[in-house]
């Protein structure tokens, strides 16, 4: 198993060599174990972080209810070969309080797509990941692809805050119906959870389209996610990094949606056709 630490002190005393580092919240599940498993030859230790962070939830969002599996999370990280699990107390990361304290201002990106939904959640993100960064002192951090905005804002603040981690993103892992895999997903009934698979269904219909625009993309996911019933809070085109998207490069297709009670998030690459090719 590995060894566990609860507090600054210990953590320092346990790690050695080059680290890498996999922030979670617990619950963990298979796309956690591919962060796990990507990270693992890429440093001497491999420490995972486990702290359900209180200041990336707003008031009457699911802290208290979120699933704390802190026994069966020890035996996945034995599995992937993680040397440390880090799993602080709140107090241990947030010595001078949870509102009278120093935080990271994530900036302009946090204000649209999540952060228009969650005003104050990248601000939480931000500020929980640089403290881990301060405290573990990774060369190299390893986050999934699934909160992509949140991985693109990591990235940015640990360039333009030049904290010297690199951040990795790997693919999103999938169910076998598609649904990206989320702690979240366990809260959905057996109905809700069927007409959440339409969510990358959509994205796949988005891909198809990419050859024909944007326009035809943004059309073809909308339809497959209206004829399941699913009323996206927003599904959108940009570039890999949030930006406006361009035809004829790279962009990226990002939804987000509320199934019965879970808000669900996805998104994926999509290689855009040229201007000619639009609305054909
Ligand atoms: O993605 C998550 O699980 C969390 O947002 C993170 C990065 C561990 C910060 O609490």
């Amino acid at each position: 198993m590995p060894t566990v630490v609860r507090t600054a002190a210990e953590l320092r005393a346990a790690t050695s060599g080059t680290v890498a580092l996999v922030p979670t919240m617990g619950a963990l599940h298979d796309g956690h174990v591919s962060l796990m498993e990507y990270a693992r030859p890429l440093a001497d230790t491999l420490v995972v972080s486990i702290f359900v962070n209180p200041t990336q939830f707003a008031p009457g969002e699911d802290l208290d209810a979120y699933p704390r599996t802190f026994d069966e999370d020890l035996q996945r990280c034995d599995e992937a070969g993680v040397d440390l699990v880090f799993a602080p107390s709140v107090e241990e990361m947030y010595p001078a309080g949870l509102s009278d304290t120093v935080t990271v201002d994530p900036g302009p990106l946090a204000t649209i797509l999540e952060g228009a939904q969650r005003p104050t959640h990248f601000r939480g993100v931000l500020t929980v990941v640089a403290k881990l960064f301060g405290l573990v002192r990774p060369d190299v951090a390893v986050f999934g692809e699934k909160d992509y905005q949140q991985l693109t804002l990591i990235r940015l603040m640990s360039r333009e805050l030049c904290l010297g981690v690199e951040v990795v993103g790997c693919p999103t892992v999938r169910e076998p119906d598609g649904l990206a895999m989320s702690s979240r997903n366990r809260y959905l009934s057996a109905t809700e959870r069927e007409r959440a698979a339409a969510i990358s269904a959509a994205l796949r219909a988005g891909v198809d389209a990419g050859p024909d625009g944007p326009e035809a993309v943004l059309h073809a996911s909308g339809k497959v996610l209206a004829d399941a019933g699913v009323d996206p809070d927003y599904l959108v085109l940009t570039s890999p990094d949030l930006g406006p998207a361009q035809p004829g490069r790279e962009a990226r297709l990002l939804v987000a949606a509320r199934v019965g009670q879970p808000r669900l998030l996805d998104n994926c690459a999509v290689p855009l056709g040229t201007a000619k090719n639009q609305g054909k």
